[in-house]
């Protein structure tokens, strides 16, 4: 079986790579941006037809939130042509799609954790571009899988993780916002949960009532406060951290300042069990 990840030296993509060896029976390959450029889709067809794999592991994306209120079109050219391209090339190749998304579809005024059936209400030019992906896998190909997530973390690339730790080297003390709630996922249990649903759903035939938007993050909830709080707490690194609200941290992009995700139909179709975000970020 051939799998395919785009977005390979990304965080997600690194952190798929770092599990490989737990799927012996799986035949990885892993394309950056520069061999698979999903916002071409003559680039797209071509890796295709070389490689011919049976799924496809979106982890390509344009992340850079706040950057995205002035950069829309390149946000577009990859959230949504990158998701509509990669869609109709594994409509052509009969190829299993798995597109990540994010918790950011959300405008975050609920005060329960948002269901896969909940309706997306993205503030931010981030979040409509990721909700349009969706909508563009979903109206090309139904065998798709799209995993929303949040708060994502690991020792790849940039993330709020990394940037607490940098930023505790610099500083004495630190300000970070309290009343934006979530769950913090861990990269590598993402990467877990996205070959699970392909472990599990090869070669089971007829398993087409599968395929849909499911969600996944680590267990519990926290603030951005708390995160940061617990990530210096497991490093053993003291520094004077400020809870603030967010109206005295402004930033381009709105975010949502409840998102935490119902994850109750993942661990039911495919018995994913999930560990609590304060254990996973020890790991
Ligand atoms: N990080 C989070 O907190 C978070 C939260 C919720 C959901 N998500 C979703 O999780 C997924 C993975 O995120 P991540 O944290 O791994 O993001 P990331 O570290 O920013 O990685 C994104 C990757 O996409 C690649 N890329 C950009 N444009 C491309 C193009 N036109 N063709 C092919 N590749 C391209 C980038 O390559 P270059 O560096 O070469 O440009 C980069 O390697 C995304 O769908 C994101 O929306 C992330």
């Amino acid at each position: 079986m051939v799998v395919l990840v785009t977005g390979a030296n990304g965080q997600l993509g690194q952190a798929i790579r770092s599990v490989v060896g737990n799927y012996p029976s799986i035949d990885f390959v892993f394309c950056s941006s520069s061999e698979l450029n999903i916002t071409d889709s003559s680039n797209c067809e071509s890796v295709f037809e070389k490689y011919k794999p049976q799924f496809c592991i979106n982890a390509a994306a344009y992340t850079a939130v706040d950057k995205a209120e002035t950069e829309s079109e390149k946000a577009y050219a990859i959230n949504v042509t990158g998701a509509q391209n990669l869609a109709s090339v594994c409509k052509a190749h009969n190829t299993v799609l798995l597109h990540v998304s994010t918790d950011f579809v959300f405008d975050g005024i609920a005060n329960q954790p948002y269901s896969e059936g909940a309706v997306p209400n993205p503030t931010g030019v981030y979040g409509i571009t990721k909700l349009q992906g969706e909508q563009a896998i979903q109206n090309t190909w139904e065998k798709h899988f799209i995993i929303r997530t949040s708060w994502v973390y690991s020792q790849f690339a940039n993330n709020f993780m990394k940037t607490m730790l940098r930023l505790a080297s610099e500083r004495d003390s630190l300000s970070v916002v309290s009343d934006q709630i979530g769950t913090p996922t861990n990269a590598v249990d993402l990467a877990e949960c996205l070959l699970t649903i392909i472990s599990t759903q090869h070669p089971i035939p007829n398993t087409q009532y599968r395929y849909g938007i499911y969600n996944f993050s680590n267990e519990g909830q926290c603030s951005w406060y708390d995160f940061a709080k617990e990530i210096f707490k497991v490093n053993n690194i003291s520094i004077n951290l400020q809870a603030i609200p967010t109206t005295s941290y402004p930033t381009p992009a709105k975010r949502p300042a409840y998102s935490v995700l119902d994850k109750s139909k993942i661990k039911k179709v495919f018995g994913i069990t999930i560990s609590n975000w304060q254990e996973q970020l020890k790991k």
